[in-house]
C-alpha cells in the first residue's frame, strides 16, 4: 500500500531510489516519484502511471544529488495523476515528503492551514502534512518540526521528509505503516520493506510505531515521539539474499513463486520437524497448548483468510475444539466473544495488514493469546503476537499470493498434528502417518506442477474467452474453491464465484447455462459422491465441467468435460495438491487475457490501510 524509499550517501541518489522503487512496485503502482537534494533546492520528478514512466522522465533530466526520497503510490485520497503523485512539498518547496497511509483528520488540518495562507496543489492528505511540518519549521531543526506535526496527525502513516535547508538529512516516521532503515558504510537507506535494499545491506533497523529516525550518511538516531533518544535499538540481520527477490528468468514473479512451492514448503516443514516428528515448541507454543484454550478464533484477510477457512474444518474435526474463522475487517468492528480462554490465530503474509493487526489488538486487549502465522520477521503482527510460526516462504513479490498460501495451509497442518499429539484418543500410528504424508507433499507438488502444466495451458485458452466461471466444493474443497476463484478474478478480471456445492440449488443454479465453466474441487473422498451429484446437476443444465480429483476416484465420465488428476494422498492434506492446478489455471488464463499478472489493477500487495 504505497512504497517509500530513501537514500543518503555518496553515490548519485536517483538510480538507487529508482532501483528501490522497482523492488517495492508491488506495494502500489498507480504513480511514482522521486525528490533529490540538489545544490540549493530539492528537485522533484513524478509521473502518473507505472514506474517505467518515471524512469523515462528521470533519464531525460539531470539529477546529481546524493540524497533523496521516493514513492510508488496506491491511491487513497485523490485519483492517480501527476499532481497527486508523491513527493509533495510545502508552499515554498522547503519541505518535501512522501507518505504511506491515511490521515483521517486531513480536512480539518487543511482548513486551518488554508486560513494561515498555505496554498495547496493536490487533493491528497499527504500535501497537508508537508504544509503542517513547514508551519512548525524553524532554525534548521527538521526533526522537531516533524515531531510537532506528527503529534497532530490522526490515522496511519510512514513518512520520509527532507528540507532544502538541511542538506543530507532525512527524517523518517512510523505510525501503523511499516518502515525500515537499511544500514550501510557511509550510506544509509530507507524503505517500506526489506527487499528494496537487500542488494546493498542485510542489516536493518525495523522502526516501531511512534519512532522517528534521524538519518544522515554516517549516522542513524532513533527518537520516540516524546523526543527521547532510543539508545541500543536492536539491529535485524536478514538471511534472504537479493536474488530471492528477483525473477530469475521466469516471465512473472507469480509463476516463479508457484514453482518455488516445493522448496519453500520444505523449508517450513524442516524448520518444524525434529527427529521426524513435529515440534512447535520453538514457536512459543507449550507442549499442551490445546488444554489452555476453550476455543480458537482465526482472523485474516483474502487468501490468508482462505487458509484459515480450510483449517477450521480440520481443527474442529480432529481436535474437537470450536473454531471460528472470520475476515479481519468484520471481526474488528463487532463485539466478538473473545477472552483469555481464546487462542487467537492471525494469518498474514506481510504481517502488516491493517485490519488483521487491529483484530489482533482487539483480541489481546480482551485477554486472548495470539499465535501469528506470518512470513515477515519483525513485522508488526510478528512483534505483537505471543507465539509465531514463521511461514518461511521467502519474499513473495507477485500481488496474487501462491507460495505464502501454501505455507499458511501447511502451518495449519503442523498445528493440527501437534494438537493431535495432545489428544489421547488419537493413536500414535495415525499421528505418524499424518506426519509422513505431510513430508511427502513438497515432492508431490513438484511433480504435479510438471505434469499438469500443459493441460492447464490448453484449458486456460478456453477459459480466457469466458465471462463467468464457477468453482464448487464441499468441506475443505469449498475453501479451495474460494481461493481458486479469488486467484482467477484478481489477475484475469474474469468474474469467478465459489459456492459450497450443496448450496447451488438454493439460488445460484439459476445462473448456470450452456457453456458456463464449473470447476469442481474434489480432493476429499468422504464427500466425493455428494459433490459429484452436484456436478451432474450443473452438467444437466449445460455447464462445461472440470473435475479436479484424485486419480483413483470412480465416477460417470459423461458428466465430465475435463479432468485433472491428483496423486493419491490423505484427504486432509490433499487440498495443497488441489490448489496447484488452480494457481496455474489463474496464471495461464490471465496470460491468455494479456493482463499485467504481477500487478493487477486496483490492488497492492501489502494492505496497510483499512
Ligand atoms: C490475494 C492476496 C490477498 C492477501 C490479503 C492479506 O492473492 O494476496 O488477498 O492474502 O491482502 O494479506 P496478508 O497475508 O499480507 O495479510
Amino acid at each position: 500500500m504505497c512504497g517509500i524509499v530513501g537514500y543518503i550517501g555518496e553515490k548519485k541518489a536517483a538510480p538507487i531510489l529508482l532501483s528501490g522503487l522497482k523492488k517495492l512496485e508491488y506495494r502500489g503502482y498507480d504513480s511514482a516519484g522521486i525528490a533529490v537534494q540538489e545544490k540549493d533546492y530539492i528537485k522533484i520528478s513524478k509521473k502518473n502511471g507505472k514506474l517505467n514512466k518515471l524512469q523515462k522522465a528521470v533519464s531525460q533530466e539531470i539529477f546529481k544529488g546524493v540524497s533523496g526520497i521516493g514513492h510508488t503510490r496506491w491511491a487513497t485520497h485523490g485519483k492517480p495523476s501527476d499532481i497527486n503523485s508523491h513527493p509533495h512539498s510545502s508552499t515554498q518547496g522547503e519541505v518535501v515528503i512522501v507518505h504511506n497511509g491515511i490521515i483521517e483528520n486531513f480536512r480539518e488540518l487543511k482548513a486551518e492551514l488554508l486560513k494561515e495562507g498555505h496554498q495547496f496543489k493536490s487533493a491528497t492528505d499527504t500535501e497537508v502534512i508537508a504544509h503542517l511540518i513547514a508551519s512548525y519549521y524553524q532554525a534548521n531543526d527538521l526533526r522537531t518540526a516533524v515531531n510537532k506535526a506528527v503529534k497532530r496527525l490522526e490515522g496511519s502513516f510512514a513518512l520520509a521528509v527532507m528540507s532544502k535547508k538541511e542538506k543530507n538529512r532525512i527524517i523518517a516516521v512510523r505510525k501503523d505503516s511499516p518502515l525500515i532503515v537499511g544500514l550501510g558504510e557511509g550510506q544509509n537507506f530507507l524503505a517500506s520493506d526489506i527487499p528494496a535494499y537487500l542488494e546493498y545491506t542485510d542489516e536493518f533497523y525495523i522502526l516501531e510505531d511512534g519512532e522517528i529516525a534521524d538519518i544522515t550518511k554516517n549516522e542513524v538516531n532513533i527518537y520516540s515521539f516524546a523526543n527521547q533518544l532510543i539508545a541500543n535499538k536492536d539491529k535485524t540481520k536478514i538471511d534472504w539474499d537479493a536474488e530471492m527477490a528477483e525473477k530469475q528468468g521466469y516471465k512473472h514473479f507469480m509463476l516463479k513463486e508457484i514453482y518455488e512451492q516445493p522448496e519453500s514448503l520444505k523449508r517450513l516443514l524442516e524448520a518444524n520437524l525434529k527427529d521426524g516428528s513435529i515440534n512447535l515448541r520453538q514457536n512459543g507454543l507449550n507442549k499442551d497448548w490445546l488444554a489452555d484454550y476453550d476455543k480458537i478464533h482465526i482472523v485474516a484477510c483474502g487468501t490468508a483468510y482462505h487458509s484459515g477457512a480450510l483449517a477450521k474444518y480440520l481443527l474442529e474435526d480432529k481436535l474437537r475444539i470450536p473454531v471460528e474463522v472470520e475476515v479481519a475487517s468484520e471481526y474488528r468492528y463487532r463485539k466478538p466473544i473473545v477472552d483469555s480462554s481464546t487462542l487467537m490465530i492471525v494469518v498474514s503474509q506481510s504481517g502488516e495488514t491493517a485490519d488483521t493487526l487491529a483484530a489482533l489488538r482487539l483480541a489481546k486487549k480482551e485477554g486472548a493469546d495470539v499465535l501469528a502465522l506470518t512470513n515477515s520477521r519483525d513485522s508488526s503482527i510478528a512483534r505483537e503476537s505471543d507465539m509465531i510460526i514463521y511461514l518461511k516462504a521467502g519474499p513473495e513479490i507477485a500481488v496474487a499470493s501462491t507460495k505464502a498460501y501454501t505455507n499458511m495451509v501447511a502451518a495449519f497442518y503442523l498445528l493440527l498434528i501437534d494438537g493431535m499429539k495432545q489428544r489421547s484418543e488419537i493413536k500414535q500410528q495415525t499421528i505418524k502417518k499424518y506426519t509422513s504424508d505431510l513430508i511427502k507433499l513438497p515432492e508431490m507438488i513438484r511433480k504435479l506442477i510438471d505434469n499438469s502444466k500443459a493441460q492447464i495451458k490448453l484449458l486456460a485458452e478456453k477459459y480466457a474467452l469466458k465471462d463467468n466461471i464457477f468453482f464448487i466444493g464441499r468441506n475443505t474443497d469449498y475453501t479451495l474453491a474460494l481461493e481458486g476463484a479469488l486467484k482467477l478474478k484478481e489477475i484475469s478480471y474474469i468474474h469467478a464465484e465459489a459456492y459450497p456445492a450443496g448450496e447451488l440449488k438454493h439460488g445460484t443454479l439459476a445462473l448456470i447455462e450452456k457453456g458456463i465453466p464449473v470447476i469442481a474441487l474434489a480432493s476429499r473422498s468422504d464427500v466425493f459422491a455428494k459433490l459429484f451429484s452436484n456436478l451432474e446437476e450443473v452438467k444437466a443444465r449445460g455447464a462445461e465441467t472440470l473435475l479436479i480429483t484424485e486419480a483413483k476416484q470412480n465416477f460417470k465420465e459423461e458428466s465430465i468435460d475435463h479432468l485433472i488428476e491428483l496423486p493419491l494422498l490423505n484427504q486432509d492434506f490433499a487440498g495443497l495438491l488441489a490448489i496447484i492446478p488452480l494457481q496455474l489455471l489463474a496464471y495461464y488464463t490471465a496470460l491468455e487475457c494479456g493482463e499485467d499478472i504481477d500487478q493487477p489493477r486496483n490492488l497492492a500487495k501489502s494492505v496497510t490501510v483499512e
